[in-house]
């Protein structure tokens, strides 16, 4: 079960600072589950974990099994929530080294569409180049650029290699029930297609098919995945106490640092398989706080890898950041220090020990040499890196940024801020209809 520990907040939040916190959380929490919020269109991802029949989750695994004995690879097109859901809990559950096993018992994932890098795509479809592999794109607009760029490419060296009709077979589709480009491509070939809810935004949608198809292809237990997050739902339910409530308490601790001054937040791991689930968080809080000049900057590191170059200055930099601590209580596997005659190394010391050991005294370690150079801690523990734990996380993170985000006074709903550089692209581009701006933007390059 997950556990919250907020024993390293003070001494700098009171008791008192934490108690306002809480009552504005209060009033948070009852404004996002009346559903009377800015943004209240959006909360379809409330109710998600528990929403699930037999009968779609079965249509969606009986997909997966289609295409895993066709194919090698998935290729998941798509950027921000549109991936990085995907991503964060498959690079958590899947082996460190999988990627450099050409034949597994499921398909590999790969990524396209989160950059417009053209050394990256072409690598990629030279990779691919005589490989089977099959294509998840997905887009909740229909017309993000970076993924519809990288499935054009993508489609027609498929169609070239395996013909249209087999290039249909191996293409799945997930987007809007009804609005933008992708869905029309659906319904002029034909692909199988898998619609986004209209009340679930982008960094919400994990537990939708935009995460669920990708994972289920390979080989991730889905199902433990929506237990998990199903649990947490039940944790964080409007009647729930604050206190009782984990996601509530978290809320109300980090918008207690953030009117003390803490205004960036660190999310830190000891386990490198949660790095990508670090990229979902920071783009969870980031776009869904990060507004009317207010908001808790997300950073993250992967300790202990970053002690060596971040850590210096999380330990003497500025005063104003604090880091909240996902720890695995348990490793999946157990691996002792071997003993060695001459010990030159003079690790001896640690013979015999686990090295999940010395990586929890690190922990610990850090942890106290951190709150001793001025930055709180929070530290959330699950029992063990696994889906259930996943789903777990998944839930508890976003029904926390909701109740942030309402106690911050924004809407958390909305990115209004990601046009901005779209609009310029378009323009520099050329893209019929920014005319007026492409005038503009040339007047101050000049
Ligand atoms: O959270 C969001 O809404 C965004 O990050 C989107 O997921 C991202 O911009 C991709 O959009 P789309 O799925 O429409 O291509």
């Amino acid at each position: 079960m997950l556990k919250l520990d907020l024993a390293h907040i003070h001494p700098f939040i009171s008791e008192t600072d934490l108690s306002e916190a809480k009552e504005e959380v209060n009033n948070s929490i009852k404004t996002l589950h009346s559903k009377t919020g800015a943004g209240n269109d959006f909360l379809g991802w409330l109710d998600l974990p528990g929403s699930y029949d037999e009968g779609t989750l079965n249509e969606i695994l009986n997909l997966a099994k289609n295409l895993k004995d066709k194919v090698d690879f998935i290729v998941v097109i798509g950027i921000g929530g549109s991936y990085l859901g995907t991503r964060a809990v498959s690079e958590s559950s899947i082996g460190s080294f999988d990627y450099l096993v050409e034949k597994n018992e499921y398909p590999q994932i790969i990524y396209a569409g989160q950059n417009i890098g053209e050394d990256y795509l072409f690598e990629l479809l030279d990779f691919l180049e005589n490989r089977s592999y099959g294509l998840v794109v997905v887009s909740k607009s229909g017309t993000t650029t970076e993924p519809a760029l990288a499935f054009r490419l993508l489609k027609e060296q498929l169609v070239n290699s395996v013909g249209p009709d087999e290039a249909r077979e191996r293409i799945i589709a997930i987007t809007d029930s009804s609005k933008g480009a992708l869905r029309k491509m659906v319904e002029q070939e034909g692909y199988a297609s898998f619609v986004i809810p209209d009340d679930v935004g982008g960094r919400f949608s994990v537990l939708t098919p935009v995460g669920l198809i990708p994972l289920a292809i390979s080989g991730i237990d889905i199902v433990s995945l929506l237990k998990g997050a199903e649990d947490m739902r039940q944790r964080t339910m409007g009647d729930v106490k604050v206190e009782e409530n984990p996601a509530a308490m978290y809320a109300a601790a980090r918008n207690a640092l953030y009117s003390k001054g803490k205004f960036i937040e660190i999310l830190v791991n000891y386990n490198p398989k949660l790095h990508y689930f670090s990229e979902w968080w920071k783009q969870l809080f980031g776009e869904s706080e990060g507004k009317e000049n207010k908001g808790i900057f997300p950073a993250s590191v992967d300790l202990t890898t970053d002690l060596h170059s971040m850590g210096q200055y999380i330990q003497e930099g500025r005063r104003e950041l604090f880091e909240t601590v996902i720890s695995i209580k348990n490793s999946k596997y157990k691996l002792l220090v071997p003993d060695d005659e001459n010990n030159l190394d003079k690790l001896n010391y640690l013979a015999g020990k686990r090295v999940d050991e010395v990586n929890k005294m690190a922990e610990l370690g850090t942890l106290m040499a951190h709150i001793d150079g001025g930055v709180p801690n929070i530290r959330i523990e699950v029992d063990t890196l696994d889906e259930y734990n996943m789903g777990q996380l998944i839930y508890f993170f976003e029904i926390s940024c909701a109740i942030s985000g309402y106690t911050l006074g924004i809407n958390p709903f909305d990115q209004p801020g990601v046009e901005a550089y779209k609009k310029n692209m378009f323009a520099l581009l050329g893209k019929p209809g920014f005319e007026a701006e492409t005038e503009r933007l040339n007047k101050l390059i000049k």
